[in-house]
This record gives structure tokens, sequence and C-alpha cells, in this order.
């Protein structure tokens, strides 16, 4: 059985890309197969890893009409045991194609049942929006994992989010699971940070992992250079902390 996590939060810019590139990363060299699912029409995690030349169909195409099978759209990557569903621009119609269809939200579960047994882990990366496409991520997933960045208003709109997981779990998808909160660009030399730290741990208690993802640069620097931070800057302490949520995430699955 494969573990499908979905990284999602509609707060922009938190680290949803970062987290999924590099959790799957990690999970990869551990060695489990791991699919990495780019449900973004910014398209960040595919660009991560492919020039925007090299992707044709994209998981818009598998999710619009049943012409395209996401099989045939998997990209294996440089990095062994890791592939990717690439996304495109095109995805963002996705909201006005699905309208009035009545198996909308299920795309995504259905499109992954021919293949979520290749894999031990598929990572979900989700748009900054609670539309369509991220309750499509949340309808196929087994689990959600939130990260949270540790800044000022870092906990608006994380009501939203998880009302909107009662609700998928109260019809379609009753297994999913919270797996954790992550806090994500955390620096620890600010109080606030801290402070931070200690309101979230006091709404989502053991939810909220031990690891915390740390403000690095590196982490920043290697989507640039189509990189993993485990092949950029295997020793930065952001290729660090990314094992440690790794670890932790094997341990709660
Ligand atoms: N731990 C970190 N240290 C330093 N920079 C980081 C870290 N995590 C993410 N960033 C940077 O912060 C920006 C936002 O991160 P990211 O793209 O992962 O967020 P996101 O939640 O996916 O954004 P969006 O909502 O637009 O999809 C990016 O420039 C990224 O490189
Ligand atoms: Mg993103």
């Amino acid at each position: 059985m494969s573990i499908i996590i979905a990284i999602a939060n509609q707060k922009g810019g938190v680290g949803k890309t970062t987290t999924a590139v590099n959790l799957a990363a990690a999970l990869a060299l551990k060695k489990k197969r791991t699919l990495l699912v780019d449900l973004d029409p910014q398209a960040n995690t595919t660009l991560t890893f492919f020039p925007i030349e090299e992707i044709s169909y994209s998981v818009y195409d598998a999710l619009a009409d049943h012409q395209v099978n996401l099989t045939e759209i998997i990209k294996p990557t440089s990095w062994a045991n890791l592939c990717v569903v690439p996304s495109k621009i095109a995805l963002a119609k996705l909201e006005a194609t699905l309208v009035g269809q009545f198996d909308g939200p299920y795309r995504l579960k259905d499109a992954l049942a021919a293949c979520r047994e290749d894999y031990d882990f598929i990572v979900i990366d989700c748009p900054p929006a609670l539309g369509i496409i991220t309750v499509n991520a949340l309808v196929a997933a087994t689990h959600l994992l939130v990260p949270i960045q540790a800044a000022y208003y870092a906990m608006e709109g994380t009501d939203d989010l998880l009302e909107t997981l009662s609700r998928i779990r109260a019809r379609p998808n009753p297994d999913l699971q919270l797996l954790g909160v992550v806090l994500t660009l955390y620096d620890k030399r600010t109080n606030l940070a801290r402070d931070i730290q200690q309101q979230v741990r006091r709404v989502f208690g053991a939810k909220v992992f031990r690891t915390l993802i740390g403000k690095n640069v590196r982490l920043e620097e290697s989507p640039a250079y189509k990189e993993t931070i485990f092949t950029y800057a295997p020793d930065s302490s952001g290729a660090a902390d990314y094992q440690n949520l790794a670890r932790e995430v094997l341990q709660r699955v």
C-alpha cells in the first residue's frame, strides 16, 4: 500500500514546494520508490527538475479528460527512486474544466489508481488555494502534511484548511489523516519564531514535527540549479533538516 502525502496550505510562500521536493528526495535516498506529483499551475516543483521545453503533456492532460493516462506522463529524474508528474500553467484551467463534472474531485484519485502500487510514497505539491485542485489532492491522499511558516500571521488560514480536512473526511475520504504540521523558514535567532513555535504547538500538540526547517539560503538556491538540497548542498543545515523530517515521517506512517 502506497502512502500518499498531500502537502497543502492555502497560504502562499510557506515552503510547500521546498518541502515536497526535498521530502520526496529524502525518501528516494532512503530507497523508497517515490513519485512527486506537481499539482500547482506555477509548476515550481516541475521546474526544479526539468526545463520547461521538456514538458509536453502535463498533469492537466491526465485530469481534464481521459485521453492521456497519468502513467504516460510520469518522468524519471536523474536520481534513483524519484519520478515526477509534471505540471504546466494549463493546470490553471482545471477549475473551469471540471465545473459540473460529477467526478471532478476524484480525477487525481482515479488517475493514480493505475500506478499507485508502483510507489512506496506519492508526494503531492498543492497550489496556494483551497479550490478543486487541492480538493483532488486531499481526496486522493492518505495523509495531509501542513507546512507553516514561522512568521507573523503564521496560523492565518489554518482554520479553513482544517475545516476542509474535516469535510473531506466526512464524505469522500474518511481515511485521510493529518500526518503533521512542520514549521518552515524557522529563524532560531528570533524571539518571534520561538513564540510562533509555542503557539503552533499549543494548537496542534503532538502533530507538530520535532524537526524545524530552518531558514537556509541553500534551500532557496538549489531549484535554480535544477537540484535538490541533497546534491546541491549535502552538508547544509537544509539537507539535515529534510533528512530529519523524512525520518520522522517514516516513523509516523
Ligand atoms: N527553509 C527555507 N530557507 C530559505 N528559503 C526558503 C526555505 N523554504 C522555502 N524557501 C524559499 O521561500 C520561497 C517560498 O517557498 P516555496 O516556494 O517552497 O513555498 P510555497 O508554499 O510552495 O509557495 P506557493 O504558495 O507560491 O506555491 C521560495 O523562494 C523558497 O526558495
Ligand atoms: Mg509552491
